[in-house]
């Protein structure tokens, strides 16, 4: 039987979390292994963005996170901030831009990021083990044992950094949720967020047709509301606007749409009534919306009166009301397949939010996605990445 491999810190995800915490701990003389059964690093961070990862956001704030504690996360974002990310990339010479809303993005390719990162790795000194399977953790000494395919792992502390349940395919695995209730941690329930809406059944056959229609709105769930662009697609609904507010969406919910914000659509058809009196509203409506989306409401209108000459102040601030507050329940969402990120996770009542540690294991760390923080779209959710795994990594 071949010995054990005793190493300070063992991370198990070598994500955008666990390659920045097993950085820090190196960096401060620590022993690290990084296991993954991928075989290269970082492949979400690959994939991110378009190929051009969305590595930070220049407003993010904590306001930018769902958490069952939405105080969590406010400590490490603070201690290692987007603009700590910010100077790392530019120290490293990648150039990036802004695209819209802060979201920053590299101009060449996401994996100038990784290269970054698994070359900090090697520096340091970072054992990285790739393409090894994780097949059982055990406490052991009042630290950790970890049985591998490449051999068993001895360590005085254990950080889970295995990411959420969004895209299997990729290797997505909930593995960090077992081990956290392995170790007496809670799970909030998890579902998937950023993800794009699917039609009810009803809606299907009308409203996919307009696939490929998109439109600036204001979306609206449960309370958060975002401005940004809307796609239909043959499934359902998608782009940021919808992607944002699926992570506040629940089965059942309706999802209200402003179709022209900030655009005084009554005062323009009033102003048509008067131009082109035999014109249909919808005619007119096409000037503001897209024309496929505005003969999608002349045909669900049906016969009502569309000639804008017909339309009484009363009739028209009517139709207006409806298109600012359009109102649709999805029959769901795309789910894990295709969602960026998700929801829920490890309690963080029961981690502290400085170090990351667990309070009921010492030595047992949480970070990056696998822990009930998630961020808005737009850079969000790897600044998380960065600064929990940060927090952790300093903390050792
Ligand atoms: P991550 O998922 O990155 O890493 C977990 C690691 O653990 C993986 O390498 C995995 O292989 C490994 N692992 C899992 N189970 C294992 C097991 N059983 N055994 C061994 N290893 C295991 N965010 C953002 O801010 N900007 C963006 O542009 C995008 N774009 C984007 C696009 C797409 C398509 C997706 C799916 C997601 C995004 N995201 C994003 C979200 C972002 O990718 C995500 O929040 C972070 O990658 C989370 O980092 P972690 O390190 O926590 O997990």
């Amino acid at each position: 039987m071949t010995a054990a491999t005793t190493t300070d810190v063992m991370i198990l995800g070598a994500g955008a979390a666990g390659m920045m915490c097993a950085i820090e701990a190196a960096r401060r003389g620590k022993s690290v292994t990084v296991i993954d059964h991928a075989r290269a690093p970082g492949e979400k961070i690959r994939i991110s963005g378009g190929g051009r990862c969305n590595f930070t956001n220049i407003h993010c704030t904590p306001a930018n996170f769902l958490s069952s504690n939405r105080h969590f996360a406010i400590s490490a974002l603070k201690s290692y901030t987007q603009h700590d990310f910010i100077d790392r990339v530019k120290a490293r010479g990648i150039a990036f831009h802004e695209k819209a809303l802060g979201q920053l993005f590299c101009d060449g390719s996401a994996r100038e990021i990784i290269a970054m990162l698994t070359d900090d790795m090697r520096e340091a000194g970072v054992r990285l083990e790739l393409a090894t399977e994780i097949l059982e953790v055990s406490p052991r000494d009042g630290g950790f044992a970890t049985r591998t395919s490449a051999g068993v792992f001895h360590s005085a502390s254990l950080v889970v950094a295995t990411g959420g349940k969004s895209i299997p395919k990729m290797g997505a695995t909930g593995l960090g949720y077992d081990i956290a209730r392995q170790f007496g941690h809670r799970i909030t329930d998890t579902r998937a967020g950023l993800v794009p809406f699917t039609w009810a059944s009803n809606m299907h056959d009308s409203w996919g047709a307009l696939s490929g229609v998109s439109l600036d709105v204001r979306a609206a769930c449960n309370g958060a509301s975002f401005d940004e662009a809307m796609l239909f697609t043959h499934r359902g609904l998608s782009g940021p606007a919808m992607l944002q507010v699926s992570s506040y969406w629940r089965e059942g919910d309706a999802v209200a749409t402003d179709l022209a914000p900030g655009i005084d659509l009554a005062a323009h058809l009033k102003a048509e009534r008067s131009a082109r009196p035999k014109t249909s509203v919808w005619t007119a409506i096409a000037d503001i919306l897209p024309k496929r989306l505005a003969q999608q409401f002349g045909t669900e209108a049906g016969s009502a009166p569309s000639k804008l000459a017909d339309l009484s102040n009363a009739a028209i601030e009517e139709i207006v009301a409806g298109l600012r507050d359009f109102r649709i329940v999805p029959g769901g969402t795309e789910g894990y397949r295709t969602a960026e990120v998700t929801l829920g996770g490890v309690d963080t009542a029961r981690i502290n939010q400085k170090t990351m540690e667990s309070q009921l294991v010492p030595g047992l760390h949480f970070i990056g996605e696998v822990v009930d923080v998630t961020g808005h779209l737009g850079g969000h959710n790897f600044q998380w990445a960065w600064s929990s795994g940060a927090a952790a990594g300093r903390s050792f």
